[in-house]
């Protein structure tokens, strides 16, 4: 089993249009997959149609991500069958995420020590987790317990700038005295593209990142870029709150995104 997180420092870069679409086309490919919704936002949990109201979640008796994290609940209570995937979802509460995990030395391994119980019960071939924009704890504990990485951004030259500092913090938290971090960055996806000589240039400028850190001996593996073209089908997913790479496989975006996972089920050999 791996954990996967799709990440990055800047908020509206795509993390949880690029986790649902790829945990959907996994899903179609026969893996099992869950994903955990650790944003405040529960983005993924609405993109995949699941709108719990606290009222509804007590009286069905299903628990959140930051319940489970916090020893209100268990995993079998938190997670939530849908179709094609599994899920546990977000929860509005992590904005306040310092008053629920306050000894950082200890709660950051929280995350990895989930996801290491759900891994024993050899249910799942992949967990995402999708963190929200904000720069806290919770979101350490997403890196901490993540297997591999796959930095998102936008193509304009801010949104690049924040996915390079991505990067380089991870790569500094691989290489810190206890390393921190142990998941390697698999790779890049640059979001919702338009524009030959544009996407060009971002793909230039990414690869030039990547480029100079094969070259520091900061990476000793291969980092593959990958593009996913903006398109109205995936406004339509969110809309419709069914995954496009589930709903229209063949679409061309589709396709993109079941590249990438060829891609990370190639990294199972
Ligand atoms: N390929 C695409 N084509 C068109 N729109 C896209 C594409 N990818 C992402 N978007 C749009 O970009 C916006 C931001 O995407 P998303 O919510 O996935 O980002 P995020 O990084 O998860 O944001 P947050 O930091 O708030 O969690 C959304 O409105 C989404 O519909
Ligand atoms: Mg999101």
């Amino acid at each position: 089993m791996k954990v996967i997180c799709i990440t990055t420092t800047k908020g509206g870069a795509a993390k949880t249009t690029n986790t649902v679409e790829i945990a959907g086309a996994l899903s179609t490919y026969g893996k099992k997959v869950l994903c955990i919704d650790v944003d405040q936002t529960s983005g993924l949990s609405k993109y995949l149609g699941v709108r719990l109201t606290p009222e509804e979640r007590e009286n069905y008796g299903i628990k959140t991500s930051l319940e489970v994290l916090t020893g209100n609940g268990s995993i079998e209570e938190s997670i939530i069958e849908l179709d094609n995937m599994d899920i546990i979802c977000g929860d509005a509460r992590f904005e306040k995420a310092s008053q629920f995990f306050q000894d950082e030395d200890e709660d950051k391994y929280l995350l990895k020590d989930l996801c290491d119980e759900i891994a024993k019960s050899g249910k799942y071939d992949y967990i995402f987790i999708d963190h929200g924009p904000q720069n806290d704890i919770v979101k350490k504990m997403a890196l901490i317990a993540a297997d591999e990485f796959y930095i998102t951004s936008m193509i304009s030259d801010v949104d690049r700038d924040e996915a390079k500092r991505s990067i380089d913090n991870i790569v500094k938290l691989q290489h810190t005295r206890d390393k921190l971090v142990s998941g390697q960055i698999k790779g890049v996806i640059l979001s919702s593209t338009s524009g030959k000589a544009l996407k060009e240039m971002a793909l230039e400028d990414i690869e030039g990142k990547i480029n100079q850190l094969e070259d520091g001996e900061n990476l000793e593996y291969n980092v593959h870029i990958f593009d996913i073209p903006q398109s109205m089908a995936i406004k339509e997913a969110q809309t419709y709150q069914v995954p496009n790479t589930i709903k229209h496989k063949s679409s061309s975006v589709s396709r993109n995104y079941y590249e990438i996972a060829d891609y990370i089920m190639e990294g199972e050999a």
